[in-house]
């Protein structure tokens, strides 16, 4: 199964209205959906998502940031998505971020930083398991894929 990993449209892009404008990147970019909802992040489940850095002097805050209002949590896949993704999203605040990147090009808060994508596959993994069920999870298989991912042989020439 190809890589996958779990992104989430933090409440201030979703109150800024900046949800299609980011499921639009990821599209273009040819990755493929496979999970999607609204959702109010509980201060539980974010304490569980940022139990990596419960040392960190920022925990708190960003516990109550993530519970403070909904999120859209999504699941998207394809081969080596975690570092393309990454490299999307941009480094951690948009003050920082490079133009280009999806924190770089809506952001400039050094609080809010708009989206979370997994760290690498293992993460990913876990951090799957900690917001969606199986059944939730719907894989297909996307008519373009050939021409995306240069499977496909091209036209005889
Ligand atoms: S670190 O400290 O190097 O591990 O930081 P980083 O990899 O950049 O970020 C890890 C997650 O912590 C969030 N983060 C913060 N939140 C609030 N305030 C501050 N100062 C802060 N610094 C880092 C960062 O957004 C990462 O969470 P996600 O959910 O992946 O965005």
């Amino acid at each position: 199964m190809a890589e996958r990993t779990l992104i989430i449209v933090k409440p201030d892009a979703v109150q800024r209205h900046l949800a299609g404008r980011i499921i639009e990147r990821f599209e273009s970019k040819g990755l493929k959906l496979v999970a999607a909802k609204l959702m109010q992040i509980s201060e539980e489940l974010a304490r569980r998502h940022y139990a990596a850095h419960k040392d960190k002097p920022f925990f708190e805050r960003a516990v109550k940031f993530m519970a403070s209002s909904p999120s859209l949590v999504m699941i998207w896949q394809a081969d080596g998505i975690v570092d393309i993704v990454r490299k999307m999203i941009g480094s951690t605040f948009g003050y920082e971020a490079q133009p280009g990147t999806i924190r770089g090009d809506f952001g400039c808060s050094q609080r809010y930083n708009l989206i979370h994508g997994s760290d690498s596959p293992e993460s990913a993994r876990n951090e799957i398991k900690m917001f969606f069920t199986p059944d939730e999870i719907v894989d297909y298989d996307l008519a373009d894929a050939g021409w995306l991912y240069s499977t496909r042989i091209g036209p005889k020439k």
